[in-house]
């Protein structure tokens, strides 16, 4: 069932473990632990761009090993969705990571996760996976945390890395392992940008140029929104629907500015730290962003 693929690096070739079944990644897990190293886990979907590359880096900042999953995942898309066109590119994928110096990917088949199929227990995210993308994706998180609750208790990880880029997510694995009292650290690492400043996602190459050029909009509302932040939290989101209202391709699905602690939309008064969540459309292709904004009269975020 696993095997390992020899990849070219500018070390030269290394040999990184493709590791297909939960059998093989605890085994491979279990001879790290025997060795003293502590470990990390990188959870994908695959199609890996700079945006992951950083989350490995980041990892590895953590922990003595670290170990990438690839795999995607059938319980967190909709009927409808891009499940099946979702692109799948393992070989360039193994590249990236043994670059980045992955020990191991695990890259399960549905049949090695899911063996009952859909008849499965899951994850209830309780109601915040209901709001924001879980309200435009009803199943979403309900699927992403129960594969992410597998991973974590296949690998056993001692830190576990996931992105900005997906807020909501993380607020949610946050919760889920504090909640259910999961033994690993989650580590946030902020979002990686094109050069335009348009956020790394593997959904980008589903863009038409025309669809790839008024997204840019999202980045440029996070600008603006930073500029004027010290102007109150409904100045922000009147730059977000006037931005996104005068793009000829973009649908606004939402936009909201809310609580680190909570994830509830903040009172228009709101002073301190707040995000504020863009999400669009452009054609048939859905986007979303971030940026944690300073709302008081002085001083600046990030
Ligand atoms: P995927 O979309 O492949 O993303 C994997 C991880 O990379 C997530 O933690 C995501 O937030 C992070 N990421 C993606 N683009 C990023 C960017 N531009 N900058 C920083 N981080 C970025 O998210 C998933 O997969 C799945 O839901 C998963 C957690 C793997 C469960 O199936």
């Amino acid at each position: 069932m696993s095997h390992s693929l020899a990849v070219a690096t500018e070390a030269g070739t290394a040999e990184l473990p493709i590791l297909a079944t939960p059998a093989a990644v605890a085994a491979h897990v279990a001879h790290l632990r025997e060795q003293g190293r502590t470990v990390a886990l990188v959870p994908t979907m695959g199609a890996l761009h700079a945006g992951h590359a950083s989350l490995l880096e980041e990892a590895g900042r953590h922990a003595d090993a670290v170990i990438a999953s690839v795999f995607v995942n059938p319980l967190q898309f909709a009927p409808g969705e891009d499940y099946e066109r979702y692109p799948r590119t393992l070989a360039a994928d193994a590249e990236l990571l043994s670059r980045v110096g992955a020990e191991a990917v695990f890259a399960p088949s549905p049949e090695a996760m899911y063996p009952t199929g859909p008849n499965t227990v899951v994850i209830e995210p309780g109601p915040v996976g209901h709001t924001f993308e879980g309200r435009i994706r009803p199943i979403h998180f309900s699927g992403a945390l129960t594969v992410v609750n597998k991973l974590l208790n296949i690998v056993r990880p001692d830190v576990a890395v996931f992105g900005e880029k997906d807020a909501q997510q993380l607020f949610l694995i946050r919760q889920m392992v504090a909640q259910l009292n999961l033994p690993v650290r989650i580590i946030g690492v902020p979002i990686v940008r094109e050069p335009d400043g348009l956020a790394r996602s593997s959904r980008n190459r589903y863009l038409s140029p025309a669809e790839r050029a008024s997204a840019l909009v999202l980045f440029r509302i996070l600008e603006r929104a930073r500029e004027a932040s010290a102007a109150g939290v409904p100045e922000v989101l009147q730059i977000a629907q006037s931005a996104i209202a005068a793009d000829d391709v973009a649908e606004l699905d939402y936009a909201s500015v809310v609580s680190e602690q909570t994830f509830q939309p903040v009172p228009d008064d709101f002073q301190g730290q707040a995000r504020l969540l863009l999400a669009a459309r452009f054609g048939g292709t859905r986007l979303i962003d971030n940026a944690l904004l300073q709302f008081s009269p002085h001083g600046g975020a990030r």
